[in-house]
This record gives structure tokens, C-alpha cells and sequence, in this order.
């Protein structure tokens, strides 16, 4: 298969690919059970400039853009899809910066991320707000030059280990979505505290907890966009980042299709191998043409965000969606060619098959894509 890569990309997934088969497969199992963050994986991408590919230039990045990350995290997540979100969350963390930041925040604050200094946390979802994202009760209140933020965020990614925060929350409850404003939050800043800290089915490998803050106080100067603006910003971070989860579900099902392959090629009943049978041979062929699918649905929406399209809401929802639901029958199915072996621990396969169910739900259900693409679809048509 052509995959239209550029040079620049196509050593990108050479690179990433060597390291997920070199430094990440073979302790992906120890930091599942161990429930471990892993900090010298971490360490290792910043030295490998993986946290520069989607910065400009210009703030020390390679200049790349959403493409260049989605290699990136697909060939990572098919060795661990937990382990590669440290780099997917922060980038999540740093779209509302290089969107609406404003250039004194981009200097301040892209640099260090381009190094890999620290990891970024996107901090929108509440405990009453997760699909419905207009509804935040996180608030800011004005106090002369500063916000005083009060409210919990929960499931946050790189929650706890990140030292830099994108927090949405109410500066205007009065005006629904366009009194929500969006901050930058450094760990450290009074007030700023972390809660509860998930014990997760899949992606053990990565942090998720609550942020929770306490009159927190935030200068005015680290407002992005501007006040009231902070639910589009929100949106178009979505409509951004849903490829990069996309990306890794992509990750997670090729990797699944490759055991599953190898296993079947090496299973042996009734005198022959299982994947001379088929039966069993018409499952991996459904699997791979899935996951060419979905892949074909990733790129596309990746590149029209890429060359600067203007709505890519349907786009960047309908890859998020088929590569998530890929992810999961794809796991499925590869669990079932394990058999019973598949669904031991002793086995790789049942961590992908746990993986790929969180990419039905983070950054927007499924159900929420559907909403997004079936309104899209009313107001401008089936064709665009
Ligand atoms: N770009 C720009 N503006 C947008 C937009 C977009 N993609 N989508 C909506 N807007 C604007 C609309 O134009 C509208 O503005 P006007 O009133 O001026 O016309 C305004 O925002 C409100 O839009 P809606 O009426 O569509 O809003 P809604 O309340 O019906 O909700 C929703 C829309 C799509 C359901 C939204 O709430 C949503 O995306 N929910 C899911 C949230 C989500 O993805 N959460 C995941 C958190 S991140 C995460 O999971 C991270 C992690 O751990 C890895």
C-alpha cells in the first residue's frame, strides 16, 4: 500500500517504528500490571524530538503538523497504546496554544514544550460535563488583574504528571458556551491541586486523575483567545486532535492484526495451522481491510487539517469514529483468534482488545461523533 508519505514522514515512521519494537513492546506488559507511568519512555521521545513534530519552527519544532503526529502515534500505539498517549495528550494540551494562543504565549511556552521539558494536560471534561461540554460549572471569576478558578476536572490525561494545564471554564454561566473562556494553568500555582487518581481498564500505562482547583488565581495574561471564547477554542482543539486519537486506535488494531496474524500462522489443530483454515482466513482479511480503511479515513482528514481546510468538524469526527470502532472489532476478533490463550494475561492480545475501548470514548463518545457528522450533514449536505 501507498501511503503518500513525505520524506520527512516516512523517516518519522521508520524511527517510531524501531522504537516501539526496540524500547516500548518489551515492557509494555510491565508498565500495564504495574499501573507505572512510564518517565523514561517519556525522557527517550523528548530526546528523540517526537514532542517537536507538530510545533512550528519558529517556538524550536520541527514543523510539522497533524500528518507528521499521526505516524508518529500509530506506529507507537501498535506497541502500546498507553504509552504513546503521553505524546497524543500533550499535543492535545498544546493545540489551544498554537490556535488561540496569542505570540507572547507561544514564546513563553512552545519552546519548552518542543523540548520535551514537561507534558501538557487538556483539562475540559467535569464530572457533570463530559458530552455535554457547554454545560461546565468550573468557574473563573475576575478579581481585578486576575481569575479566581474553582471546580474539578476529572479523566484528565497526563493529569498529575503534566506541568502545564489548557483549562476551560465558566467566566459567564449566564452566557452558556459563550461565557466559557479558556486558560493556561502551570502546575505549582496556588490553588492548583490533583485529586483522585483513575484505576483504569485499559492504558494503564498512562496517567489519568482529577485537576482539581481551589481559588486558584490566574493572571489575565494567560486568557487564550479571549473571554467567551473559550468554547470554540475548545471545539476546534476537537476537531484538531480527533485524528491523534484516531491515530492510535489505528496503532492499536494494526497491532492487534499482526498478532493475530502471527499467531494463526503458528496455531496448529486438526492437523494443520488454524490460518490454512478459511474460516479463519476470511477473519484476518475483513481485519486488515478495516484497518486499510480506516487508515485511508485517517490520513485524509489529517491532510485536509493539515492544508489549512477551514471546517473539518465531519472530517476529523468520521475518523475518530471508524478507527475507534475498527479498534475494537478488530481486538475483538484477533482476541478470538487467540482463543482461549487470547484471553489470558500471559498473552499480549487482551491488553489491545482493553486499549482500543477507550478510543470509543475520549475526546468525544462515538455517539458524540455521530452527532457532530449528522448535523454537519443537515446543514451543509451529504456532498462538500
Ligand atoms: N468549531 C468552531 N465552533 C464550533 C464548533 C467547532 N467544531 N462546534 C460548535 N461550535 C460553535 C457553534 O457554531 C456554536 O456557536 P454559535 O452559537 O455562535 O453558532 C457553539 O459552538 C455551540 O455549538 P453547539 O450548539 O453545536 O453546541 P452543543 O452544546 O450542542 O454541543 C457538542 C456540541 C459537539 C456536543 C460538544 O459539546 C462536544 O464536542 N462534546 C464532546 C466533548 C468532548 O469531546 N470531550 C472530550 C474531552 S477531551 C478528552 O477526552 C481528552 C483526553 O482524555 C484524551
Amino acid at each position: 500500500m501507498e501511503y503518500f508519505l513525505t520524506e520527512q514522514q516516512q523517516m518519522l515512521k521508520e524511527l517510531a517504528h524501531k522504537i516501539a519494537e526496540e524500547k516500548i513492546r518489551p515492557v509494555a506488559a510491565e508498565y500495564d500490571k504495574g499501573d507505572k507511568f512510564p518517565w523514561d519512555i517519556v525522557k527517550m521521545f523528548a530526546d528523540l524530538d517526537f514532542f517537536r513534530i507538530y510545533i512550528p519552527e519558529k517556538y524550536g519544532g520541527l514543523g510539522g503538523d497533524v500528518m507528521d503526529l499521526v505516524v508518529a502515534v500509530e506506529e507507537l500505539s501498535r506497541a502500546c497504546g498507553g504509552i504513546s498517549l503521553s505524546l497524543a495528550a500533550t499535543a492535545l494540551a498544546t493545540f489551544p496554544i498554537l490556535l488561540s494562543g496569542n505570540e507572547a504565549q507561544k514564546q513563553k511556552y512552545l519552546p519548552d514544550l518542543a523540548d520535551g521539558k514537561y507534558l501538557a494536560g487538556f483539562c475540559l471534561t467535569e464530572p457533570a460535563a463530559g458530552s455535554d461540554a457547554a454545560s461546565l460549572k468550573t468557574k473563573a471569576i475576575r478579581d481585578g488583574d486576575y481569575y479566581v478558578l474553582n471546580g474539578v476536572k476529572h479523566f484528565i490525561t497526563n493529569g498529575g504528571v503534566a506541568k502545564l494545564y489548557t483549562v476551560f471554564a465558566t467566566t459567564d454561566p449566564a452566557r452558556s458556551v459563550r461565557g466559557q473562556t479558556g486558560f493556561i494553568v502551570e502546575d505549582g500555582m496556588p490553588g492548583l491541586k490533583y485529586g483522585k487518581k483513575e484505576d483504569k481498564l485499559g492504558i494503564r500505562a498512562s496517567a489519568t486523575s482529577e485537576v482539581i482547583f481551589e481559588d486558584c488565581r490566574v493572571h489575565k495574561d494567560q486568557i487564550l483567545s479571549r473571554e467567551g471564547l473559550g468554547f470554540k477554542v475548545a471545539m476546534q482543539t476537537l476537531d484538531k486532535s480527533r485524528p491523534g486519537v484516531a491515530a492510535q486506535a489505528l496503532g492499536i488494531a494494526q497491532g492487534a492484526l499482526e498478532l493475530a496474524l502471527d499467531y494463526t500462522k503458528e496455531r496448529e489443530q486438526f492437523g494443520q495451522t488454524i490460518a490454512s483454515m478459511e474460516a479463519i482466513q476470511f477473519m484476518l482479511a475483513d481485519m486488515a481491510t478495516q484497518v486499510e480503511a480506516a487508515r485511508a479515513l485517517v490520513y485524509q482528514a489529517a491532510r485536509m487539517i493539515d492544508s489549512g481546510v477551514k471546517d473539518v468538524a465531519r472530517e476529523s469526527a468520521m475518523c475518530k469514529l471508524f478507527a475507534a470502532d475498527t479498534a475494537m472489532r478488530v481486538t475483538t476478533d484477533a482476541l478470538q483468534l487467540f482463543g482461549g490463550y487470547g484471553y489470558m494475561r500471559d498473552y499480549p492480545i487482551e491488553k489491545y482488545f482493553r486499549d482500543a475501548k477507550i478510543t470509543q470514548i475520549y475526546e468525544g463518545t462515538n455517539q458524540i461523533q455521530r452527532l457532530v457528522i449528522g448535523r454537519h450533514l443537515i446543514k451543509k449536505g451529504a456532498y462538500i
